[in-house]
């Protein structure tokens, strides 16, 4: 595996792959396990366009863990195809460093990094997709259900973004059933339902514009801000068009009573999920975040020192 893009590009065997070392590697920290060599003397240099909490931390505690390093660098530092081409920051990095991960608007500027250098690219959430959101969603749904999630479905009930796409995908790839519930406007983009049926003719995904419908056989509900980074200008318009797609106490009433409730974060409280159920008996949002952590050491250490 070179680079890691999208989970479009990501083959089923790697990414089960991804996960197996990400959670190995979770059960040495909890057994004090210290790990700290498989990435000794090895740096990443993260570039980010948008503001990040998870995603930040979570890269650099990883580097940390493995015996690497990380650095930060933020885009008016950098100046992303503006003060320098991608295809020349990703030349001059491959000469210096060891990886790049790079949080963008648009996704072509990850596709321009990749092609240009020698050091494996990690999309750390573009305008089109968030893989390493998934692995994370993942892990979760194994912690929960076991390690056959197969058959599972997830019902994401909010805008048809980068995360839904990224985690539709997901599930496409590992045999679970995804569901989106959205407005009239906010479905998935023809190219995405084109990569779908091309990675997976069988992916067994649909759209409904009923929430209730939507959760009915549901064994994860997920959902995420109505407004992405980047969207701030449209935020009456969609809050206005998402108003009925709340993940509240009525929706999980709709739900199976084993449902569990999942979040990428940041959160909107009362906005796109309630405070009682972000803090509810079903939710799982704070382990999934952590598990943001697990995913990209998992990660890091497949791309950068090939486990
Ligand atoms: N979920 C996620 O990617 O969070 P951050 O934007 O804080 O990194
Ligand atoms: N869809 C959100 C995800 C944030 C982690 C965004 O792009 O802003």
């Amino acid at each position: 595996m070179q680079h890691f893009l999208s989970i479009n590009q990501t083959t089923t065997d790697e990414l089960q792959h991804l996960l197996n070392v990400a959670i190995e590697l979770r059960r040495q920290r909890r057994t004090g396990d210290p790990h700290r060599t498989i990435l000794a003397h090895k740096t990443l240099v993260m570039i980010f366009e948008k503001p990040s909490l998870r995603t930040r931390v979570s890269f650099e505690q990883a580097m940390i863990e493995l015996g690497g390093h990380a650095m930060m660098l933020r885009s008016n530092e950098v100046g992303l195809g503006s003060r320098e081409s991608a295809d020349d920051v990703a030349r001059v990095l491959s000469g210096m460093v060891h990886g790049i991960m790079a949080r963008t608007f648009e996704h072509e500027k990850l596709e321009e990094l990749a092609a240009a250098g020698t050091i494996p690219v990690i999309n750390a959430l573009s305008d089109r997709s968030h893989p390493c959101q998934a692995l994370a969603d993942l892990i979760t749904m194994i912690d929960e259900f076991g390690r056959d999630i197969t058959g599972r479905t997830i019902a994401f009930i909010g805008d048809g973004n980068n995360v839904a796409r990224s985690l539709a995908m997901a599930c496409g790839k590992l045999g679970l059933k995804f569901v989106l519930a959205c407005p009239r406007g906010y479905e998935f983009d023809d190219d995405f339902l084109a990569r779908l049926s091309a990675s997976v003719p069988d992916a067994d995904c649909r759209t409904t514009y009923d929430p209730a419908d939507a959760v009915r056989e549901a064994d994860a509900i997920y959902t995420d801000t109505w407004v992405s980074m980047g969207q701030e200008d449209q935020t009456a318009s969609r809050r206005a068009d998402f108003a009925d797609y709340q993940i509240n106490d009525a929706l999980l009433a709709a739900a199976p009573a084993h449902a569990i409730v999942l979040h990428c974060l940041p959160a909107y409280r009362n906005l796109e999920i309630t405070d009682e159920v972000i803090d509810g008996t079903q939710s799982r949002i704070f382990p999934q975040a952590h598990n943001r952590l697990h995913a990209q050491k998992g990660l890091l250490a497949v791309l950068l020192a090939g486990l």
